[in-house]
């Protein structure tokens, strides 16, 4: 079999054999959600090896914000190659970085003074943001949240809420790290219902600094606006200020992790926006560089400085060819309209998600900002057991039906669609189909 006709003697790869290579040649530990290899992405459309085409509810995980192989980014992309691909920023500097520090200290909440660095990898970026904030106050602790999700790297796990697979097998952890609970509503810590908690969970930091850390030791609280991987959940609209006003009390930096938040998916560029708060420091990644890896770590420009010389960069960070996508992704949210986009996706993605909850028992919870809807599953309402393998056996039977989607949550037992904002309404209307026809089918298979 060819894989092309007329395309030389090349082997057609199936997604088996590929398969096949893949757990031969690479370990178990880096994880795949479907068992099928691409072939070429387009907008919000996936073609495996085999020629089967997917719609793409997973957006690689949030990092397609403005579609695959965008036009406007493939062309910046291959302008820059053309002229230098690395000298690295600290040997010979170049101009997309600069001008990318420059749009980004504009665009994003805060009319103060800011400055911004790259590096390359969301856990990169908040590694970077706790280096500068423990610089700045000469402070060692962080808190950290319950269900929170920050990267992989040391500091990033130790940061990072959930014990499996995450965690598990990979201690010591970096000290200092204090963790409260996070505004889940669906499943206050405390037992409490919005709003007549009257936001306790927030003000619980002022109990925390007496029963676990004291304020004056704390250089940071890190908080992602909403909870990505930890299931999608939007805390109410009070939380953060509350959060924010506390921090300043004591002197603690506060860091906005919009590594999955920003860049549009909440209908805002950023999601701190929604809720009228200006971060001492603001990281990026995801959907920055058009699917290049960038990170971004934005803050006022006080602390920015405070490190000295030398004590923050890597040899990639802030790579031309990353930077110069990033600048055409920030011209397509500027000419193109996508946060108009992603809140009429979030309005459509939430009416229908709710319809399901009407519908269908095993749908516990609904709840969005934006484009960034999630769908968690219970096992029993009243108990609100997670429904684990109900998610993903609903990724599973979403898939064969041509629809690609990931789960989230501590249990993982959350849908959470992060689909191109390019998406076209047939698509999105056809991938929704899907996940009712899935749920349907899951639903009379757990009636029996
Ligand atoms: C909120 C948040 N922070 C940090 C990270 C880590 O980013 P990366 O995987 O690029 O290191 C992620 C990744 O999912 C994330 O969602």
């Amino acid at each position: 079999m060819r894989r092309e006709e007329g395309k030389g003697d090349e082997l057609m790869k199936t997604n088996e054999s590929l398969l096949t290579a893949r757990n031969k040649n690479v370990p178990q530990g880096p994880f795949n959600v479907h068992p099928i290899f691409a072939d070429r992405a387009q907008g919000a459309l996936i073609t495996d090896v085999e020629g089967r085409e997917y719609i793409d509810f997973a957006g690689g995980i949030g990092v397609v914000n403005v579609g695959h192989c965008d036009e406007n980014v493939l062309r910046a992309i291959e302008d820059q190659i053309r002229k230098y691909i690395h000298t690295c920023f600290h040997v010979v500097m170049y101009e997309p970085y600069v001008a990318l520090a420059e749009r980004l200290n504009e665009i994003t909440p805060g009319d103060f003074p800011k400055k911004t660095m790259f590096a390359n990898s969301g856990a990169e970026g908040v590694e970077n943001a706790i280096k500068i904030a423990r610089h700045a106050t000469g402070r060692p602790a962080i808190i950290a949240f319950e269900d929170a999700f920050h990267g992989r790297t040391l500091l990033a796990l130790s940061l990072t809420s959930k014990m499996k697979p995450y965690k598990f097998g990979f201690a010591p952890f970096a000290p200092e790290i204090y963790r409260m609970p996070y505004a889940y509503c669906y499943r206050c810590a405390f037992g409490l219902e919005y709003p007549t908690c009257e936001l306790h969970c927030a003000y619980f930091l002022n109990d925390f600094f007496h029963t676990h850390i004291s304020g004056e030791h704390v250089s940071a609280l890190i908080v992602e606006p909403v909870l990505g991987e930890g299931g999608f959940v939007v805390p109410p609209k009070e939380y953060f200020k509350i959060l924010q006003k506390i921090c300043q009390e004591h002197g603690i930096v506060f860091i906005a992790d919009e590594v999955q938040t920003g860049f549009g998916r909440t209908g805002r560029m950023f999601a701190m926006e929604h809720y009228g708060v200006e971060p001492d420091i603001m990281v990026m990644a995801k959907s920055m560089a058009g699917g290049l890896p960038l990170s971004g770590i934005t803050g006022r420009a006080e602390l920015m400085d405070h490190p000295q010389v030398g004590g923050l960069g890597g040899t990639f960070g802030g790579n031309p060819v990353a930077c110069r996508a990033a600048l055409a992704v920030l011209d397509l949210f500027q000419n193109e309209d996508l946060l108009s986009r992603a809140q009429r996706i979030g309005e459509k993605v939430l009416e229908r998600f709710k319809e399901f909850q009407e519908q269908y028992p095993i749908v516990g919870d609904v709840r969005g900002l934006g484009a960034m809807v999630g769908m968690e599953f219970v096992i029993d309402r009243k108990t609100k057991e997670p429904g684990t393998a109900l998610a993903k056996r609903l990724t599973g039977l979403c898939r064969e039906k041509g629809l690609l989607m990931i789960s989230a949550g501590t249990y993982s037992n959350i849908i959470r669609p992060l689909m191109p904002l390019v998406i076209t309404d047939e698509q999105l209307e056809k991938g929704l189909s899907i996940i009712e026809e899935s749920l349907s089918e899951l639903h009379n298979n757990t009636q029996h």
